[in-house]
């Protein structure tokens, strides 16, 4: 059954996996080539937790650090038609404290946000793309312009999670940042502040 529901709580993300984490990096590879296959809310659950999901039991640290814990990271997924188990396509929001999707546009923006990225075809073949933004005052509030550095390193640490996290479901992804800034955020339908770093397509791989 697909939910009509503007917000949805995740399942919540599992703690032990199958793999080990030497395996999951030894084994990690950027892939663009994706099947249409739908992904499933507990995978999503998991990419999701791993790139910025608490992650302590007071509820204040996350599973990436962040530079004085200024967090300035913001995801939304973009969702395909039928791309995951029973969330219908569109723009989310992910939640961080709820760990939780809300619904910010409705419909299948894939090939609009591919075309804002030099056309690069994996971003509509994969169901499902995490894009990482920022709001770098969080960050440059308190350190100045050094902040827009901490907020780059910080990324990094998002998208390398999400790639062992992919690695380790068995699902594959890809670093994406050659895209046109403002295009994409127009395409996401976001303000200003919003400021997209990374496109990070996820589903099943072919070889
Ligand atoms: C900052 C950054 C930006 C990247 N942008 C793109 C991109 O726009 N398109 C793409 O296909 N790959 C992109 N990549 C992925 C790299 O091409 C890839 O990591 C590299 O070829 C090494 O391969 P591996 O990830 O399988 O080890 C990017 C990687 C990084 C770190």
């Amino acid at each position: 059954m697909i939910s009509n529901l503007t917000q949805m709580r995740l399942p919540p993300p599992r703690q032990k996996g199958s793999m080990s984490l030497e395996e999951t990096i030894a084994k990690r590879r950027s892939v663009r080539r994706f099947t249409s296959k739908p992904i499933s809310q507990l995978q999503l659950s998991q990419i999701l937790w791993a790139a910025q999901g608490i992650s302590d039991t007071s509820g204040k640290y996350r599973t990436v650090p962040s530079a004085g814990a200024t967090y300035p990271l913001e995801l939304f997924v973009v969702c395909g038609r039928n791309a995951i188990e029973g969330i219908a396509d569109g723009i989310y929001h992910y939640d961080i404290d709820s760990h939780s999707l809300t619904l910010h546009h409705k419909g299948d923006i894939r090939l609009e946000l591919a075309r804002a990225a030099l056309d690069q075809e994996f971003i509509y073949e994969a169901p499902v793309d995490i894009v990482i933004c920022a709001i770098y005052e969080r960050t440059t509030l308190g350190y100045g312009n050094r902040g827009e550095r901490y907020v780059h390193i910080e990324v990094g640490h998002a998208g390398q999670n999400v790639y062992l996290q992919a690695e380790a479901l068995g699902l594959a992804t890809v670093a994406i940042g050659a895209f046109n800034d403002e295009h994409v955020r127009k395409v996401l339908r976001l303000d200003k502040q919003y400021k997209p770093l990374y496109i990070m397509p996820v589903g099943v791989g072919l070889p």
